[in-house]
Order: structure tokens, then C-alpha cells, then sequence
């Protein structure tokens, strides 16, 4: 991918992760679309910043092929979909209670990103060069205790980006996961606060700099997340999953 002169959606750009990289696509000479469901919020950052803006819930079908509409009939030259919306919940499995927190991960974390994906799948082959950024986890390949549907439905994304790779094969479509250590974002509350996760301005500048520096990666991964991703095949699981319980 070619860091600027795009036209870029990033469903999820309201805070965190998405909204840094938003501002440093936008610097970088890139159109950039956020979305997100808080539409108080999404005007605040269109005025402030001069993002075009949409309200879409991922959750909700409708809204995603909505919002798609919308986006597309203002940029019919969007070329990039950066699938950045998630969330992360902690769960019980020893108690019944966890079912709806499940259901509620499963279907924000891993339809969300697939509704996204067949909302905009025919409009960016037609693109003669685009991209389409999934957005992963290391606890994909770690397991942190209190989030197993949350770890599990990154691990759907990682699988699922590495497959839909073959499928645009031969396509205009590239395909690039983030894959994202501990980030100092409110993603959980009180997240940002943790001094052990690495600064959001530190992940989003290395991420930036891998992004512009190998333009044909599958994977950005920033050195803090590579004990994580590779821990079953260096031999370390156990270690790497003491590592990130620790906290
Ligand atoms: N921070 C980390 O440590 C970390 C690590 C690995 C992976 N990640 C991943 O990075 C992504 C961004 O997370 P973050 O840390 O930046 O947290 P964040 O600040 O909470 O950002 C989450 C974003 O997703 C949007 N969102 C959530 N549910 C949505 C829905 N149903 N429909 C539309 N938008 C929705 C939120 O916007 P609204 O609230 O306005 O809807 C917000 O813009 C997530 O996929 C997360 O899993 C983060």
C-alpha cells in the first residue's frame, strides 16, 4: 500500500488506534471517512479536523450497507477499508451470565469486520489499486484470562484476513492485518492508564513507519507485539502467556 493519495474509510476511527491513524493517514495527503456510532462525537472531530464523517453500528447490517452507500455516493474514489471498530469485554465462563457478552463480542469483532468486508468487496476490485486493513490482536496468538471471546474473535480476523489474502489474489485488492500489542487506549476502562502498554503515539508512529517502509506487507507487526504473535512457533506459549497475564 502507498501511504498517501488515497481515499480511506475507517469504521472505528472515533478514538484510539482509529482515530490516531486517522489523523496521521490524513497528514500523510490522505482523504480520510471515520465512522463510528457516536454521532456527537463524529461531529466534533468532522469540525475540528475536517474528517467527512458517518454514524454506523457494525452490529447492525443495515447500517454497515447504509453507511457504505453514503461514504461511497461523497468518495466514489475510495479506495482503502481500514476495519478498525471493535470492543473488549471481560467475561465469566464459569457463569452462565457470560453468553450475552459473547454474543454481543462475536457479533461487533468478527460480523462487524465481514460486513464490512462484503459491504465494500465489489466497489474496491474496481479500484485499480486498493486495500482492505483487517485489524487483529497478539492475543490472537496469546491468550489473555478474562477476554476468551474477545481472543477468539481476533483470532477469527487473523484467519480469516490470511484467507480472503488468497481470494483477492490476482485482484487490485491488497490485504494487510494490524496486529496490535497493548495499546494506551480506553478500549477497556482504565487501559490507557496502565504504564506497562505501550503509548498509542508509539504504536501509531511505528506502525505508520512499517506502513510506508514495506508497502507489501501482509502483517504490521511492531516489535512489542512479535513475543505474542509467534509464541507457539518460537516454543515460548507458556512463557509468552505468563507474560501477558502478569498485568
Ligand atoms: N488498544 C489495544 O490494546 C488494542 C490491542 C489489540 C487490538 N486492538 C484493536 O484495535 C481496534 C481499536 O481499538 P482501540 O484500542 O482504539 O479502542 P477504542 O478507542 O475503544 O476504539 C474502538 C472504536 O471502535 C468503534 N466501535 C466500537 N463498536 C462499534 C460498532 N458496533 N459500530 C461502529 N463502531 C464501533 C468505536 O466508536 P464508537 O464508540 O463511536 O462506536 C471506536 O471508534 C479494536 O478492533 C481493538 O480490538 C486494540
Amino acid at each position: 500500500m502507498n501511504i498517501s493519495d488515497n481515499t480511506i474509510f475507517i469504521p472505528g476511527g472515533t478514538s484510539g488506534i482509529g482515530l490516531a491513524l486517522a489523523l496521521r493517514l490524513q497528514e500523510a495527503g490522505n482523504t480520510v471517512v471515520i465512522g463510528g456510532r457516536r454521532t456527537e462525537v463524529l461531529d466534533r472531530l468532522a469540525a475540528e479536523h475536517g474528517f467527512d464523517v458517518v454514524t454506523l453500528d457494525i452490529g447492525d447490517p443495515a447500517s454497515v450497507l447504509s453507511a457504505r452507500d453514503t461514504v461511497l455516493a461523497a468518495h466514489p474514489d475510495l479506495n482503502v477499508l481500514i476495519a478498525m471498530a471493535g470492543i473488549m469485554v471481560a467475561e465469566d465462563v464459569t457463569t452462565a451470565g457470560f453468553l450475552g457478552t459473547a454474543e454481543r463480542i462475536i457479533d461487533t469483532n468478527v460480523l462487524g469486520p465481514v460486513r464490512l468486508v462484503a459491504a465494500f468487496t465489489e466497489h474496491l476490485q474496481t479500484r485499480s489499486d486498493a486495500t482492505i486493513i483487517t485489524v487483529s490482536s497478539g492475543l490472537a496468538h496469546t491468550p489473555l484470562r478474562v477476554t476468551p471471546s474477545y481472543n477468539a474473535s481476533k483470532a477469527f480476523i487473523h484467519q480469516f484476513t490470511e484467507s480472503i489474502r488468497l481470494q483477492f489474489a490476482g485482484t487490485s485488492v491488497q490485504v494487510i492485518e494490524l496486529v496490535p500489542p497493548a495499546v494506551r487506549t480506553e478500549l477497556m476502562p482504565g487501559q490507557s492508564q496502565v504504564e506497562a502498554f505501550l503509548p498509542l503515539d508509539d504504536y501509531i508512529n511505528e506502525t505508520m513507519s512499517l506502513l510506508a517502509s514495506e508497502p507489501d506487507a501482509t502483517e504490521i507487526l511492531v516489535e512489542r507485539v512479535k513475543p505474542l504473535r509467534f509464541s507457539e512457533v518460537n516454543g515460548a506459549y507458556a512463557q509468552a502467556i505468563a507474560l501477558v497475564n502478569s498485568h
